[in-house]
Order: structure tokens, then C-alpha cells, then sequence
């Protein structure tokens, strides 16, 4: 298996899910009510899939090689800027579920707080997705030596045969399906 494009191939289900995400922000814009149930479903495919299934991979698989072999460079890229982005995402879906429950409980302006965080989350992941494509993994793939890369993509198959067992991509693929299909 080769594990960075399997990277590749799982950003472009996230992408798909974070324009589910601004298409449920519009629709409140547009005075519907918020859709709670569509909600919750983006956060569990955000930190179920994006977060723990693919930013764990980067993180515990690849990212962790980059900073021990490929020097001060790589160590500022990941450090500085991917893992701080990886946190500041589970900061907006955070922020995005407490605004969900402030609306339930009658708070209207915190609608207003669901679009910033469901918006701000997509902006981020979309910008955090094309630097990993752009230019990390390609900093990693062409600087690791292939041993390294033998290393990361055992870790990744053993990592999606687990997962396959747990029918997490199958759930999560499905789930994104179902949200597109009510846009
Ligand atoms: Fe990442
Ligand atoms: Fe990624």
C-alpha cells in the first residue's frame, strides 16, 4: 500500500464533506432553521474520519518520521504549521457543537457562532489540505529514505485493515453520501 496517497485519495472525501459543511452554514443564512441532526453528523465524519482515521495516520505515521529524519526544516512544517492546524480544527468543532447546544437552549445570535466555526473549519481544512498535498507529502517522498516510506506504508495497511474490520470508511463514506444527496 502506498500510504501517502492514500492520504491524497482520503483528502478529497474530506473536501467533499467540509462543502457540505458551508452548504448547511448557508442555509441557515438563508433563515432555515439549523439543521441539528446534518450538524452533528459533519462534526462525527470531522473527528471519527478527518481527525482520528486520517490525521492520525499523518500524525503518528509520517509526521513524527519527518521531524526525526528530515531535519529542522521539516520539524518547523509540522510542528508550526501542520499539527497546529490539526489542533485549531478540533478548537472550531469544539466551539461549532457548544454554539449548537447555546441554539437549542434559545440563544438565536449563537447561530451566528455555527457559521463561524463551520466556515472557518472548511476555510482552514481546504488551505491545510492543499499545503499537505502541494508540498508536505512531496517534501516527504522525495527526502525519506524508501526505507522509511517501507516503514509508514505497513503501518498504513495494518492501520486500514483495522479500520475495514470497523467498517470505519464504509460508515463514513456512506454518511458523506447521505449529506450530499440533501443538498
Ligand atoms: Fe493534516
Ligand atoms: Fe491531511
Amino acid at each position: 500500500m502506498n500510504g501517502i496517497q492514500l492520504m491524497i485519495d482520503e483528502h478529497k472525501y474530506i473536501k467533499r464533506m467540509l462543502v457540505v459543511a458551508r452548504k448547511y452554514s448557508y442555509k441557515i443564512v438563508q433563515g432555515q432553521p439549523v439543521d441539528y441532526d446534518a450538524f452533528y453528523k459533519i462534526i462525527d465524519f470531522v473527528r471519527n474520519y478527518a481527525d482520528r482515521h486520517h490525521h492520525g495516520k499523518e500524525e503518528d505515521f509520517l509526521f513524527n518520521r519527518m521531524i526525526e529524519h528530515q531535519g529542522p526544516a521539516a520539524e518547523k512544517l509540522v510542528k508550526n504549521g501542520m499539527l497546529v492546524e490539526h489542533d485549531l480544527g478540533r478548537l472550531h468543532m469544539q466551539l461549532l457543537e457548544d454554539a449548537l447546544q447555546k441554539v437549542k437552549d434559545g440563544d438565536d445570535e449563537a447561530k451566528i457562532d455555527v457559521i463561524a466555526n463551520a466556515v472557518s473549519y472548511t476555510d482552514l481544512l481546504n488551505r491545510h489540505i492543499d499545503k499537505e498535498d502541494g508540498v508536505v507529502y512531496k517534501f516527504a517522498e522525495n527526502g525519506l529514505d524508501p526505507s522509511i516510506i517501507e516503514e509508514i506504508n505497513a503501518q498504513c495497511e495494518t492501520f486500514e485493515k483495522d479500520a475495514e474490520e470497523k467498517q470505519v470508511q464504509k460508515k463514513y463514506i456512506a454518511l458523506l453520501e447521505e449529506l450530499e444527496a440533501t443538498l
